[in-house]
């Protein structure tokens, strides 16, 4: 089958073709992603009002490309899926609006995909990862640990309780004046740093459950700012280096919490599976195979440009959900939030809540 896949849940104005054969595997014809980040960047965050004006400019030109790019017509394909949510409220419009022109003007099936089912999919579609495998996903909105068990069965075995661990980073740049987005920026500095200067918390480690909460580091590490301010080059390098280091602490030890919870109730995982753009950093990345390898399974990382937000994703979670008879109704409607665990396996033509 021969997918579109529309992402505009953030700051990426996106779009895919995909197809998936009969024996599950998938392949990509195109994906095509244009990024905000300039526009959004003298903000230090994205402007969801920005965000919703640019996805309306940009979106009938981006599938055209991916279309042609994949040399496919509207007639052609099987089906057609949008990111519904979660995800910033303008940007779900656009997209999951477009998505249901086209299936409605071409009489095509629509998919209304959870943006985070997607994330947690994708290995499926880049390494044909067997279920049932643990995710970590990281990104600027999302940091969360999941059984993913089957298509629309996951289980949310932890979470962020406020702030992202994209957005830590991404805060302690603008703090720092580095500029958006934070987490490269903060990993090159880290590279000059010393990580044992600044004696920084490691919120939640230690507790059974694997939840993360990172807005007291970032206070503590303002904190730290301001006691030495004004910051030499070398004071910025140290404190990068020591936040990077307590994030990293962090990670490894909610993911052993996580994967621990994964054996109790799910059993062994095929993968530890990451996704989202923090799992571009190269300290976070290290930790994930080692922690990968102390479970006895394997890390299996996307490639970056299917880690962060893209349409492939969203077509293939379309596809995935197609090949199992997963369909929308044109009142399907945008959700700004949407857990992973109320995603569900709905009937042929009802609406998916
Ligand atoms: O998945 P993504 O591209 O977009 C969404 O947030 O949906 O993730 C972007 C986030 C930003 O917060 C960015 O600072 C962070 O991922 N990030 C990193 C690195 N590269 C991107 N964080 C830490 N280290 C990095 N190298
Ligand atoms: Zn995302």
């Amino acid at each position: 089958m021969v997918i579109l896949g529309i992402e505009t849940t953030c700051d990426e104005t996106a779009a895919a073709v995909v197809t998936r054969a009969d024996d599950d595997s998938g392949r990509i014809l195109s994906n095509v992603v244009l990024s905000q980040v300039s526009e959004h960047a003298d903000y230090g965050g994205v402007v969801p009002e920005i965000a919703a004006r640019a996805h309306v400019e940009a979106l009938d030109r981006i599938i055209a490309m991916a279309m042609a790019e994949a040399n496919c017509s509207f007639g052609t394909l099987d089906g057609v899926a949008a990111a519904a949510g979660p995800g910033l409220i303008g940007g779900l419009i656009v997209g999951l609006t477009t998505a249901k022109a086209i299936a409605l003007v071409h009489n095509k099936p629509l998919m209304a995909v959870n943006h985070l089912e997607a994330h947690a999919l994708t290995a499926r579609l880049t390494e044909g990862t067997p279920f049932p495998y643990c995710l970590f996903l990281a990104s600027g909105g999302h940091t969360q640990i999941l059984g993913v068990r089957g298509v629309g069965d996951y289980l949310r075995l932890g979470g962020t309780v406020d702030d992202a661990i994209g957005e830590a980073f991404d805060k302690t740049a603008k703090l720092l004046g580095l500029g958006y987005p934070g987490g490269p920026l903060v990993e090159k500095e880290a590279l000059d740093g010393d990580a044992a200067r600044f004696a920084l918390p490691r919120p939640m480690s230690g507790r059974h459950d694997a939840d993360f909460s990172l807005s007291g580091l970032k206070t503590a590490l303002r904190l730290e700012a301001e006691k030495i301010a004004p910051l030499s080059n070398q004071d910025v390098a140290d404190l990068c280096a020591s936040f990077q280091q307590a994030v990293v602490d962090v990670v490894m030890d909610r993911l052993r919490s996580g994967l621990r919870m994964f054996r109790d109730r799910i059993g062994n995982p095929s993968a530890l599976v990451c996704a989202g753009g923090v799992a571009a950093n190269q300290a976070i990345r290290k930790v994930l195979h080692r922690i990968a390898f102390e479970a006895g399974t394997e890390l299996v990382a996307p490639p970056p440009a299917l880690c962060t937000d893209n349409g492939a994703m969203i077509a293939w979670a379309g596809a995935e959900r197609l090949a199992l008879g997963l369909t929308d109704t044109l009142d399907a409607v945008p959700r700004p939030r949407w857990p992973l665990d109320q995603v569900v396996r709905t009937v042929p033509g009802q609406r998916n809540h």
